[in-house]
């Protein structure tokens, strides 16, 4: 009981610049920044660890990873996993973009992979109500390698899209109901 209660005291200790930036509710408020809620814990952990290794190059993440364990990595990842999901906007989007991005989706398995409410499996993400400008900023850098993913797996599906399309499908993710 009391290992556990200081355990949980230096966990939240770790995890409270990361939700000053990444949003306490796990929805963040801050462009470019994602939000983490009910994220795919298997799918953070490995975020992480790329992170800390170096093996994908992204500020501030490289300098915020630098420290943790292979056990911090497992228990933030499962902390955040329990936030709550990232909420979709007020405005409900614009139904014809919508039908045409779901479409688009479709046709490239997006909703197979990420499942059909886009929640994630395993070390597939939750991209559901994702914020828009980092979706679409994170696709660009998939494509042209900026991201480097735990596989070449979104690289190699995003190949045949444009950047129009890129554009869509971002629109489309940060719009889930
Ligand atoms: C000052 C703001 C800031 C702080 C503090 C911060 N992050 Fe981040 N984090 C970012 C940004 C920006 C990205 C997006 C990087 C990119 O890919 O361009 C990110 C990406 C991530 C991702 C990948 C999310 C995804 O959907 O792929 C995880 C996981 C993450 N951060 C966890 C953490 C943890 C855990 C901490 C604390 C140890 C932390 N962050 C601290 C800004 C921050
Ligand atoms: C074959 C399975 C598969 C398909 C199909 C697929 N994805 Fe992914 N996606 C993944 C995996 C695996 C990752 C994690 C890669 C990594 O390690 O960075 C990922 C990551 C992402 C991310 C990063 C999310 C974040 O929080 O940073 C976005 C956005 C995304 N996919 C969107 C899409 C879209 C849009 C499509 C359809 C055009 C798609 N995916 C199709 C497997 C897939």
């Amino acid at each position: 009981m009391l290992h556990s209660l200081a355990v949980d005291a230096a966990l939240s200790q770790k995890l409270a610049p990361c939700l000053a930036c990444h949003g306490a509710e796990g929805q963040s408020q801050t462009e470019n920044v994602p939000s983490l809620g009910a994220q795919q814990p298997q799918y953070t952990v490995i975020q992480l660890f790329l992170f800390r290794e170096k093996m994908n190059i992204a500020d501030p993440m490289n300098d915020m990873a630098k420290g943790l364990s292979d056990d911090d990595l497992q228990a933030i990842a499962a902390a955040l996993a329990v936030l709550p999901a990232p909420q979709p906007p007020a405005d409900p989007g614009d139904s014809a973009r919508l039908d045409g991005a779901r479409a688009l989706a479709e046709q490239n398995h997006c909703n197979v992979c990420h499942r059909p409410d886009f929640s994630g499996q395993n070390n597939i993400p939750r991209v559901a109500d994702q914020r828009e400008e980092y979706l679409l900023k994170t696709l660009r850098d998939y494509k042209t390698g900026a991201r480097h993913g735990y596989d070449a797996t979104m690289a190699e599906v995003l190949q045949p899209l444009s950047d129009v399309q890129l554009v869509e499908l971002s629109y489309y993710l940060a719009h889930h109901r």
